[in-house]
């Protein structure tokens, strides 16, 4: 089937599934089933004294997905060649296949979106002392270590993240910088956004934002890099093809290996001069990768076929965040018009239960829990940011798992309340 093929059946899909899933979520949710996404219910052992046996709900990360027996076989299947020297065809085939999705002339294969984004940064901004404007809750400023000014020399200024994961628009516009080449300071050459956003819950940009980001930018004759670690999320969300999210950004990175379910790998795309310089970039890294296309091979089937499946995970989301609310007792405060995409933050508004005492508390069988529940289930989620909780959902957890974290989090908050009374 040639590339243009499937990106339009892509499209295609994008749309449909858009409008069709949020009619029909049940027969979305048996197709998953049926395709077999779902890897829940694994049995894992608790240690002495507890259940034998537990369901493992884990909320950690949809970075924990695990292919499933389709992806497998496309990887052992896979043709292959030397990367490096062009000539690996699942790698081109995969390169085509992103750029034209995204609507950008070229795209790369990269082994990290940590990766991505530090090259991307790199491209723009190539003059040591160049400056970026990032998002302060943003990934690349938060999670990548500060590379890119320890690795490219790059320097940070940055903008308030506002809980809608968007920035005031007069703010950026004042961090530009007018004095170069005066030598005091900075050139400004870059603005970074990320869509969705990871820390404030998954949150999608609107497109008006971008827009008006853009302008800024066009303004300046600066560069717009959107770290779309999961900007697919934000197009289903917003039922729209991501080419029209990415018209107002010069660049973008997408990771198949978050919700789209890849082992491995992200798209950085972007000009056809910008890939080329990428590339030299990315082997300077050392992410030059040799036959790439075992692991090409599963972000083809990410972008082909996992795309439409995100709207299950945005449906599983919102039903447990309206399980938080109706809790009895009233435990959790939850934003359900911030609850978006497949990222929940919410916050337990008991303070005598902390985040994490919570976490430990979903995380472990208690003494009663398999005779009340009928076995024992553990809930897997991160104490966050702001005093919150953050569960990610992603095709390893299933409706029916979702009722078991709900089952688990009513356990929890009841056993919290009996042993407050008893306390008391
Ligand atoms: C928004 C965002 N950007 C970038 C990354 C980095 O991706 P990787 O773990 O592949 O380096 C992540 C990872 O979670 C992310 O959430």
């Amino acid at each position: 089937m040639s590339v243009k093929t499937f990106s339009c059946r892509v499209f295609f899909n994008l749309l449909n599934h858009a409008a069709v899933a949020s009619n029909k979520p049940i027969h979305a949710r048996h197709a998953a089933a049926a395709r077999g996404y779902y890897t829940s219910g694994k049995p894992s052992d608790t240690g002495a004294g507890r259940a034998a046996r537990v369901q493992v709900v884990d909320l950690r990360s949809d970075t924990v997905t695990k292919p499933g027996a389709a992806m497998r076989q496309a990887m052992a299947e896979a043709e292959v060649g030397d990367d490096v020297m062009g000539e690996d065809p699942t790698v081109n085939e995969l390169q085509k296949i992103a750029a034209n999705m995204f609507g950008m002339e070229a795209a790369l294969f990269v082994p990290t979106g940590t990766m991505s984004n530090l090259i991307a940064v790199m491209v723009h901004c190539r003059e040591r002392g160049d400056e970026m404007i990032v998002g302060d809750l943003s990934h690349l400023h938060i999670y990548e270590q500060g590379g890119s000014a320890q690795l490219a020399g790059v320097h940070a200024t940055t903008v308030n993240t506002l809980p809608d994961g968007t920035f005031d628009l007069e703010q950026l516009e004042s961090k530009i910088r007018h004095g170069y080449p005066d030598p005091h300071y900075p050139r400004s050459r870059l603005i970074c956004v990320e869509n969705t956003h990871n820390i404030q819950g998954g949150r999608v940009l609107p497109l008006l934002f971008l827009q008006q980001v853009r302008d800024v930018a066009d303004k300046y004759g600066l560069s717009v890099h959107m770290d779309g670690a999961r900007v697919m999320n934000a197009a289903v969300a917003q039922g729209v093809p991501p080419s029209t999210i990415l018209q107002h950004t010069h660049t973008v990175s997408v990771c198949l290996s978050k919700g789209l379910g890849a082992p491995v790998g992200t798209m950085l795309a972007g000009p056809k001069d910008f890939i080329s310089r990428a590339l030299r970039c990315r082997k300077a890294l050392g992410g030059g990768m040799r036959q790439a296309g075992v692991i090409a091979a599963a972000g083809k089937l990410s972008l082909l076929e996992m795309v439409g499946r995100l709207e299950e995970d945005h449906h599983n989301v919102k039903t447990f965040a309206q399980a938080l609310l109706e809790c009895d007792p009233p435990l959790f405060a939850v934003d359900m018009a911030a609850v978006e995409t497949n990222i929940l933050r919410f916050r337990i508004q008991e303070p005598t239960l902390s985040p994490s005492e919570f976490c430990a508390r979903m995380a472990q069988v208690a003494e009663g829990e398999e005779t009340a529940l009928g076995q024992g289930i553990q809930v897997l989620m991160y104490p966050h940011f702001g005093n919150s909780v953050r569960a990610v959902w992603h095709l390893g957890i299933s409706p029916e798992d979702t009722q078991l974290a709900i089952q688990k989090m009513q356990f929890v908050a009841s056993q919290f309340l009996k042993e407050k009374v008893r306390a008391q």
